[in-house]
């Protein structure tokens, strides 16, 4: 390829598409984008460089026969090892959702490759001024130092070492990791500005936005272990990273990355929205801040996470609260965010299909979030200013104080630090954490109660000691008492082994028995904490005492109820996996509960399931349940567990051996629930009920074996039942309903038009013997109907009435209704039933109001009515 053929790429699709075809004529492979959302490791928070899909590769489990592959990845770095969540909109280039461009060798080429096709493509097809580009090596990298030299021809000087902490790049804790080289890029006025390129404060990896780092290429050689220790890899292998947005302001040289067309069709339209016009100073901040947060909370939303109060969840809660209030500083009291989301699909959406696709369920998403908060925004931004107004002789806001505003308004702590610091006074984040950790201990105290294990109060102990769990394996086993509690006719009892699983993983916990010498007690429920299981129960028979307590029992849990729960339990999985394969992989687990009677599974989904679609995972459940699918249970450590590629939730705890259950090729789980040792046993599923739970999150309930059965026969005994009620066959029923139900309504009409004919026809005999009033004719009517009947009263005496007034009262035991109706030739006159009505309803403690001719109050004072009634003469009398 020579420098002349290629045109420089200027636009962000351009600049995409020239890196990947660069890198495919090196014969690279393109390899989509993996979603932000980790499928398969619990443990990583959002996907944070280019290499994660790749971990397996470095460390010598190629599955796929890799050798160099390249794309760009969509990052988030608003946790852990890499955050960068208080720069975002202050400085001009960094970001919680970026893309990393990137090209990796999976022992193939390696360092005079990489360095080679790097400066190539940056200085021949890019064209970027070598006088702008600096490099940086690992300090003892003397061979990378060398290729440099020789490809790049940059003098030594230009050629920096540097420790650590800037050239050794490590995933994680533990991980693949390797010394690695930079390419930094100045973006000084070369004209006027002096280089100030070896300054350790103003140059290359200094802290100022001149020198910016472009391009990491990492040269994996070892991975670090749990130990510290660095372990050589089997083989060499090159992973790199290029900042995108930063590329694209070099490539469209504009200074910031706001400017480029990354962002600028984002930020014209919160500007457009706002009213307010963007400002590249700080100024324009709350237009960065916003543009940046809705490319991380939208593509995050879009690969299948969700704003929650924990883990992965909280992180975009709080992106979105931070957003949240920048567009309050914009003036905007309503929900605004949201409406940015077309704009990005559309700018986004051939890069990245998903967020074109998922675009109408991620707005509505952060629609429904950035409402739930601005109904506390305002009400916590005021109680802030106070809790900052009052500090005296300190700069610090007490954690006590930042937890308040956590706590009653929803301000995660990073946005009330944001507050403090914009008036110059900062957060004690100590405090806070205590302060936190101390509700915490308030929740698990309240919770101990529950369990009733408050202290040693009130127990009987006979030995200490934690409970072993043996129901895996067993329906029934010896036990021993460790302690036990009487209160309100209940009993707690620990034991020192239990073959009753305690609810967790969405399980509920056991019952079954505990039988001993002449006493017999019914365990009702099982739950535990930490590794103690807490049984609760009665006693059938004999008497529970510190002597008879302390006997040998025999525990044995509800055989036909643990069926149950197995069944319903396998057929949880199914579904799960029967769910993403229609619906699509973003379908994730939210919470589950597993009962004996039925099954209930949360999941997220972009849009309802169709009727179709539950019919498809209906049926696909039961093919698995057909075809009788052997049912293993595997117990491996979890790093084993993650690779294998077992589902598992997001912020669970697992140990560090852990179960993975897994049912023919259809399904694969982490869990320690109770299973089927094989899916026919399961015997059927059906699903009962689907809807929607929260934004973004949908139910379905479901039940299994004698529960879908049972539920069948009720549903024929119902069908049945209306059989002979409407004497008919089965396939007529629908018919002669909606034939039943038309005619009621047409009786219903004939009905209403006879009541009102009735109603009428009776005012023509209320209008009789009136007062006078100066001259003009007064009738009061006192009634008991119902309110209809009142209003076709009202509407017979407008169409009767003679030149006059009606007042009308209508008493029922507990409320009472009050009006009047005046000839139109006396509404000119200025008697308005209006102001009559205000008036009289006011005596008779109601409300009401209506039309100049006609008016009517309701009041829960009947018995007031009558001193209206005897008012109204008078009051006529002023009017007239
Ligand atoms: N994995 C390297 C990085 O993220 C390329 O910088």
């Amino acid at each position: 390829m020579s420098q002349n053929t290629h045109q420089v790429p200027r636009t962000s699709v351009e600049i995409r598409d020239s890196f990947i075809k660069f890198f495919e004529s090196k014969g690279h492979l393109f390899v989509r984008s993996s979603p932000v959302v980790p499928q398969d490791d619990p443990t990583l928070m959002f996907i944070n460089a280019g290499m994660n899909q790749f971990k397996a590769c470095f460390l010598g489990d190629n599955p796929k026969a890799y050798k160099r592959v390249a794309n760009s990845q969509k990052c988030i770095r608003v946790s852990g090892k890499h955050n960068d969540l208080d720069e975002v909109g202050r400085d001009t280039y960094h970001h919680t959702l970026f893309e990393m461009l990137g090209n990796w060798s999976f022992g193939d080429y390696y360092k005079e490759e990489a360095i080679t096709w790097a400066w190539e493509l940056l200085t021949q097809v890019w064209q970027l001024p070598v006088d702008r580009l600096f490099v940086t090596v690992y300090e003892d990298d003397d061979e990378a130092a060398q290729i440099w030299t020789r490809v790049s021809g940059l003098p030594q000087d230009r050629i920096m070492r540097f420790g650590a902490k800037s050239n050794f790049w490590e995933m994680g804790d533990t991980g693949p990791c390797g010394p690695c080289t930079e390419i930094h890029f100045d973006k000084g006025d070369l004209a006027t500005q002096a280089s100030t390129f070896a300054d350790p404060e103003k140059g290359v990896n200094g802290t100022n936005d001149r020198y910016i780092e472009i391009w990491n290429n990492v040269f994996m050689q070892f991975e670090r272990i749990s130990t510290g220790e660095l372990l050589p890899l089997k083989n060499k292998h090159v992973d790199t990273g290029m900042g995108f947005e930063r590329v694209c302001a070099i490539l469209q040289n504009v200074r910031s990355n706001y400017d480029t067309d990354v962002f600028t069709p984002l930020i014209s339209k919160i500007a457009e929205l706002s009213g307010v016009p963007y400002a590249q100073d700080m100024s324009g901040m709350p237009h960065r801040v916003i543009a940046d947060h809705l490319r991380a909370l939208s593509f995050a939303i879009a690969d299948g996470a969700l704003p929650s109060n924990e883990g992965r969840g909280y992180v975009l809660r709080r992106i979105l609260r931070r957003a949240s209030r920048y567009a309050r500083l914009l003036g905007q009291k309503e929900a605004i965010i949201y409406k940015v989301v077309p704009v990005l699909a559309e700018l986004m959406g051939d890069a990245f299909p998903e967020i074109r696709e998922r675009a109408s369920f991620v707005a509505e998403v952060i629609r429904s979030e950035e409402e739930r908060f601005i109904r506390t925004l305002d009400a916590g931004l005021d109680r802030f200013d106070k809790i900052a107004a009052e500090l005296q002789g300190t700069t610090v806001i007490a954690g006590d104080k930042v937890f308040l505003l956590y706590d009653t308004y929803g301000f995660p702590p990073d946005l009330t630090r944001l507050l403090a610091e914009e008036k110059g006074l900062s957060i004690d984040e100590p405090g806070f954490e205590k302060s936190m950790n101390e509700q915490k201990e308030r929740a698990r105290g309240a919770q101990k109660q529950v369990l009733s294990a408050g202290g040693s109060e009130g127990w009987t102990i006979y030995a200490e000691g934690s409970t072993e769990f043996l129901g895996y394996d067993l329906p029934s086993c010896e036990v021993k008492v460790l302690r036990f509690r009487e209160d309100a006719g209940m009993l707690s009892i620990i034991l020192d082994r239990t073959p009753f699983y305690a609810e967790s993983g969405g399980q509920v916990g056991e019952r079954g028995k505990l039988e001993g010498k002449g006493l017999e007690i019914e365990i009702v429920d099982t739950i535990k904490l930490n590794d103690i299981w807490f049984h609760r129960a009665k006693v059938t028979k004999g008497v529970a005492n510190a002597e008879t307590m302390g006997d040998v029992f025999v525990a044995t849990i509800n055989s036909e109820e643990r069926a149950a729960v197995r069944k319903n339990h396998s057929a949880t999985h199914l579904l799960q996996s029967a769910l993403q394969k229609v619906m699509g992989s973003h379908v994730a687990q939210q919470g589950s509960r597993v009962a004996s009677d039925i099954l209930r599974f949360d999941f997220t989904a972009l849009i309802a399931p169709t009727w179709e679609q539950l019919l498809d995972v209906e049926n696909l459940v039961n093919a698995q349940i057909q075809a009788c699918l052997p049912v293993r249970c595997d117990k491996m450590g979890i790093a084993e567990a993650q690779k294998s590629g077992a589902m598992a939730l997001f912020g669970e705890k697992y140990g560090d051996v852990v179960r993975v259950i897994g049912m023919g090729s259809f399904s694969k789980e982490l869990c320690g629930g109770l299973h089927v040792s094989n899916t026919g046993e399961i015997g059927s599923f059906r699903i009962l009920t689907e809807a929607s739970v929260s934004a973004g999150v949908r139910r379905i309930e479901a039940t299994t074996a004698f529960g879908a059965l049972a539920k069948a026969r009720e549903e024929s005994g119902i069908v049945a039942a209306l059989r002979d009620r409407l004497r008919c066959k089965t396939e007529q029923v629908l018919e002669r309903l909606e034939a039943s139900s038309e005619n009621t309504r047409k009786l219903e009409k004939e009905l209403a038009s006879l009541k009102s004919q009735v109603a009428q026809a009776k005012a023509g005999d209320l209008l009789v013997n009136p007062a006078e009033v100066k001259g003009v004719q007064v009738w009061t009517i006192n009634t008991q109907v119902s309110p209809e009947e009142f209003s076709a009263i009202l509407d017979g005496v407008q169409t009767k009435l003679s030149l006059g007034v009606a007042v009308l009262a209508n008493t029922q035991s507990d409320a009472g209704a009050i009006a009047v109706v005046v000839h139109p030739e006396l509404v000119k006159k200025g008697v308005k039933a209006g102001d009559l009505i205000k008036k009289l309803a006011e005596i008779c403690g109601g409300r009401g109001g209506g039309r100049p001719d006609r008016a009517q109050a309701g009041t829960r004072e009947p018995a007031k009515i009558a001193d209206a009634v005897q008012a109204s003469a008078e009051l006529i009398a002023s009017l007239l």
